[in-house]
Parts: structure tokens; C-alpha cells; sequence
């Protein structure tokens, strides 16, 4: 079987601590998978680490057919290459939307599209309109972040995603930094790219959610990865005590 994602040995300290200590995962084409664990656990820095954002220290990230070991010392022209073949086939949404402030909706999505893409202006707003129709923010193209709510502002980080085309999506707790009763418009944009068969590894703590969505649920802790199983036998059969407690909340 042909892996969309795949992290061999990966390991990762900073300074004195050990955020990963060897990590093995695979995720499918079309899986959805959700990272989940106590807060300092590691989640965002593995999702950090896939598309090189964070240098891991040692270990193998594949992302479809682009893979990079990366093993103490620099990092030759061909490593950096590799990065950027991977990079461009991940897409990441971060919990604080990192939009431009300074363009619009639309200028949001249509920069890399131009600019990584080399796509020219009309073929890129053509690629954005569509993009934002879908997150339902066609609308809203010509306003300003600024002139957005935080869900709002969300759904233009995840179109500028999509526009890409990403063959993995991966999601950090794309909703938590939003007001309550902004979280549903977002979580319903992503339960539509998890059912239409996207690649996508998410952090949340959205636990029902999680739990609707995922094909699997990998529960990180102390560097390791404790259980790694599809939601129900993770709810219904925890492997472990801390799994337990993360689950009732009472970590
Ligand atoms: N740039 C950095 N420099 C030093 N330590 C870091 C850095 N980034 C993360 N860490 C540490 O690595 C560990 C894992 O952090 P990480 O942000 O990946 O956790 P997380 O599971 O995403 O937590 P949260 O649920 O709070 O977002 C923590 O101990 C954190 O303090
Ligand atoms: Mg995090």
C-alpha cells in the first residue's frame, strides 16, 4: 500500500526535553486522522516536523512519493529540495488563521497560488473564488481579515489551503481559538474535506467531533505515541490509564 504520510524513528528534543522519542505512524490516502494528548505532548510539533517547519533531530518523513531522512548535521541542497517537494503537496491551518492582514479574502488566497504556484492573476482568482465558494466566504472576497470574524477569517485560512491543492491536509486545532458559537461553522467546512476523501492528519480537541470524523485516533504522551486505534475501541477500550483520564477530562 501506497502511503500518504508516513514518520519513521522520528525524534525531536529541545534542549533538555524529548518531545518524540522514536515515532512510527501511517496514514492512508483519505484517512482522517486526529493527534490527540495533554497540552505540551507534542502534537503540534509533529505536524511541525512533517513539513519541516521544525527540523526533527533524526528520522524519516514521506509525504506520497517525497521523502527526507534527516540525520544529525546540515542539511545538503538535495535535503532542501526534498523540503520543498514536500512542502508543496502539504497544506497546514494553524489555530491563529495567520492571514495577511493588509489583503483582502481573496489577496489572501490568490499570493501563493501567484507566487508558488506561478499561477497568473486571472487563473489564480479563478482558483480562489472557487476556494472561498466552497468554504462558503464568496462572499466576503473583497473584505479585510479585520473585517471578518474569527470563523470567517478560519474558513479564508482553510480555502488558502485548498487552493493549493494539498495531497495531506494538516489542521492545529482549527477551532480553538474561535468564540463558541463560531466553531460549528468551521467544523462543518472540515467534516465536508474529511467526507470528500482528503488526506488529513488534524490536532483537535474537539472530542466528538474527533470522534465522528476519524478513521483513527492517536493519543501522544511522554514522547510516545500510547494507543493508536479507531474511535470507538479508543473510547470503549483506552489502552492505558492516561488515555482514560485525557478522555474524561480529567487530565
Ligand atoms: N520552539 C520551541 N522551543 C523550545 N521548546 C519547545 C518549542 N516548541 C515546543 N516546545 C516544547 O515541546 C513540547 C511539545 O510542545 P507542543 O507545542 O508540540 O505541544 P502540544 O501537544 O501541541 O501542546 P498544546 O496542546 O498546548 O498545543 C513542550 O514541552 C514545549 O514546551
Ligand atoms: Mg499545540
Amino acid at each position: 500500500m501506497q502511503h500518504a504520510l508516513r514518520l519513521l524513528n522520528l525524534r525531536k528534543s529541545f534542549g533538555p526535553v524529548t518531545v518524540f522519542d522514536g515515532i512510527d505512524l501511517a496514514v492512508a490516502p483519505g484517512e482522517v486522522v486526529s493527534l490527540i494528548g495533554a497540552s505540551g505532548s507534542g502534537k503540534s510539533t509533529m505536524l511541525r516536523c512533517i513539513n519541516f517547519l521544525e527540523m526533527p533531530d533524526s528520522g524519516t518523513v514521506e509525504v506520497f512519493d517525497k521523502g527526507l531522512s534527516v540525520e544529525a548535521g546540515g542539511m545538503t541542497r538535495g535535503q532542501l529540495h526534498q523540503i520543498r517537494e514536500i512542502r508543496k503537496i502539504t497544506g497546514m491551518v494553524f489555530q491563529n488563521f495567520n492571514l495577511w492582514p493588509h489583503r483582502t479574502a481573496l489577496g489572501n488566497v490568490t499570493e501563493a497560488l501567484i507566487h508558488v504556484l506561478g499561477q497568473d492573476a486571472p487563473q489564480a482568482r479563478d482558483t480562489a473564488m472557487a476556494a472561498l465558494e466552497k468554504v462558503g466566504m464568496a462572499g466576503f472576497a473583497n473584505r479585510y481579515p479585520a473585517q471578518l470574524s474569527g470563523g470567517q477569517q478560519q474558513r479564508v485560512g482553510i480555502a488558502r489551503v485548498l487552493a493549493m491543492r494539498p495531497r495531506v491536509m494538516l489542521f492545529d486545532e482549527a477551532t480553538s481559538a474561535l468564540d463558541p458559537e463560531l466553531v460549528g461553522e468551521v467544523l462543518k467546512v472540515l467534516r465536508l474535506l474529511a467526507q470528500e476523501g482528503n488526506t488529513i492528519l488534524q490536532v483537535t480537541h474537539e472530542m466528538r467531533f474527533a470522534r465522528e470524523v476519524s478513521d483513527r485516533m492517536v493519543f501522544l504522551s511522554q514522547g510516545r505515541i500510547l494507543q493508536d486505534a479507531p474511535p470507538e475501541e479508543l473510547f470503549t477500550n483506552p489502552a492505558d490509564e492516561a488515555v482514560k483520564r485525557f478522555l474524561s477530562g480529567t487530565h
